[in-house]
């Protein structure tokens, strides 16, 4: 079997003999879905190679924390879904002999370059939409170990899922190939199915009460609706007395309510557009238990959202490793904390409403809103109708008593129109004194705080400009 991405594989197999060359390596990754199943991959393949390593997460990578990194006895330090944005900093310590770097990421890299650097961007394949940060640590895996490496293929989708990559509902590019590597080894399914969120956790009534992916009259927001609605099909609804899931449902069981669905949706004056996004491609992990967060890459990549977003990392990562039982039942946990996390800061924007402006609209959360959540937060909002949807929204949250986090997010159109929030985020925070990056459609930045307006001013000189 080729390896996948052809177009990264010089780079790989520099990257993998640098690992071997390692007496130790410090493996640093990213706090988000994307940055666990990164370290997951990159951990196992580790292992496979018997090569010694520690595990450490970062929730920002900036000079303080590089310099941590260096202080550790390691000779090598393997960055995953991070580094790039940060190599003015990380080649520093490599010209001073602190560390050899090895980076496995997706980010908009700076200006620079180290000789061992994976990166999509740097070989014109798309990071935002082709490749994520699991993907690149993929592909790194698959350098290192060949074949033996294909069954984490299921762990990158959960990455890319994770990172939003998907377009019009599915995969594309690289992703597909990686996609395709799961599916012969048998750890992946991917099926054209319904595309709501909770397949396999949630009774079929709040499946469809609680799909915020596309509103149908009578059936979104309306938990009698719903009840109704499924009533009304020719279906058995119960399992002894537990409502029955999707994943419960037979082939044609499931026909039965999409079709019944989509002629609701249609019915009600669903725009045609909206109808499509009902259905799209599904990624299901084979190997996991039916019925768990696990068995769909979507509910995977939530699942470990809300584990490193609230300083559990360990949790996630041990899930990613494979470890099932407590670390399962923690994780578990942290997800409900983190549902309800999500769902008050958006009531909460809902509420407060947002400052709209002419290029761009935000909101203030101080401490509100978690910092590590207020990216989810603006983009959950800017989906709603409770945004303008023409314009990025910028949110911000108290990161600590100096510092403010800033979250930016955009949708696919207007980066077709020219928007690139990395650049905007990393100007706009520069100028005042701050730092940020990220990707064209979803970036972040830090800056001190009592500067967000000058801040706000600056992003909306970047934005003038590029739409
Ligand atoms: O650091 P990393 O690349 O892993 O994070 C990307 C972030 O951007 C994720 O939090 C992801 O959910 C977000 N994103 C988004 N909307 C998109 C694409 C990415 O909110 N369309
Ligand atoms: O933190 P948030 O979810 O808003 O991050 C969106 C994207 O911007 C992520 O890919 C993250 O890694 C990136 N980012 C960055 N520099 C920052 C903050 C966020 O590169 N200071
Ligand atoms: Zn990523």
């Amino acid at each position: 079997m080729d390896a996948p991405v052809p177009e990264l594989q010089a780079r790989a197999a520099a990257c993998a003999d640098a690992l071997r060359d390692a007496d130790s390596v410090l493996l640093a990754s990213h706090i988000d879905a994307d940055g666990l199943t990164s370290a997951g991959i990159a951990a196992t393949a580790l292992e496979r190679a018997d090569i010694p390593h520690d595990v450490v997460f970062s929730k920002q990578l900036d000079d303080e924390e590089i310099a941590g990194l260096a202080a550790h006895d390691h000779d090598t330090v393997l960055f995953t879904d991070f580094g790039s944005g940060q190599l003015e900093a990380i080649t520093e310590h490599e010209r001073s002999g602190d560390f050899t770097p090895v980076i496995a990421d997706h980010h908009q890299p700076a200006d620079a370059d180290t000789q061992f650097h994976l990166n999509p961007l740097l070989e014109d394949v798309d990071g935002g939409k082709e490749l994520s940060g699991a993907g690149a640590a993929y592909v790194l895996a698959r350098a290192l170990l060949g074949e033996d490496a294909t069954d984490l293929a299921a762990l990158a989708v959960v990455g890319a899922v994770g990172d939003r990559q998907t377009v019009d509902g599915e995969l594309v590019g690289a992703n597909t190939q990686i996609a395709a590597e799961g599916v012969e080894a048998g750890v992946l399914d991917t099926a054209k199915d319904l595309a709501l969120y909770g397949t396999q956790t949630r009774p079929l009534p709040k499946l469809l009460e609680y799909a915020s992916e596309v509103y149908v009259p009578g059936i979104t927001n309306d938990e009698n609706g719903a009840v109704r609605f499924l009533d009304g099909l020719d279906l058995e609804l119960h399992d002894g007395g537990n409502w029955r899931t999707w994943a419960d449902l037979s082939h044609d069981e499931r026909q039965t309510v999409v079709s019944a669905l989509l002629k609701r949706a249609v019915r009600h004056g669903v725009s045609s557009e909206d109808v499509t996004k009902l259905v799209g491609q599904t990624y299901t992990l084979t190997a996991e238990e039916p019925g768990t967060e696990l068995r769909d890459a979507s509910e995977f990549s939530t699942l470990l959202n809300a584990t490193a977003r609230y300083e559990r990392a360990d949790v996630g990562l041990a899930v990613c490793l494979g470890e099932r039982g407590e670390p399962l039942e923690a994780a578990r946990e942290l997800l409900r904390e983190h549902r309800r996390n999500l769902s008050e800061g958006l009531s909460w924007v809902k509420r407060e409403g947002v400052t709209v402006e002419d290029d761009l609209q935000w909101f203030h959360a101080e401490d509100r809103i978690r910092e590590t959540i207020v990216g989810i937060v603006a983009g959950m909002a800017l989906g709603s109708d409770a945004t303008e949807s023409d314009r990025p929204i910028i949110g911000f949250g108290y990161k600590n008593d100096e510092e403010t986090k800033v979250s930016a997010r955009g949708t696919s159109r207007l980066v077709d129109q020219g928007l690139d929030l990395s650049e905007v985020m990393s100007e706009a925070s520069q100028a005042v004194g701050g730092d940020g990056g990220g990707h064209t459609v979803a970036a972040g930045a830090t800056v001190p705080r009592g500067r967000e307006q000058e801040f706000l001013d600056e992003v909306g000189d970047v934005l003038a400009d590029q739409l």
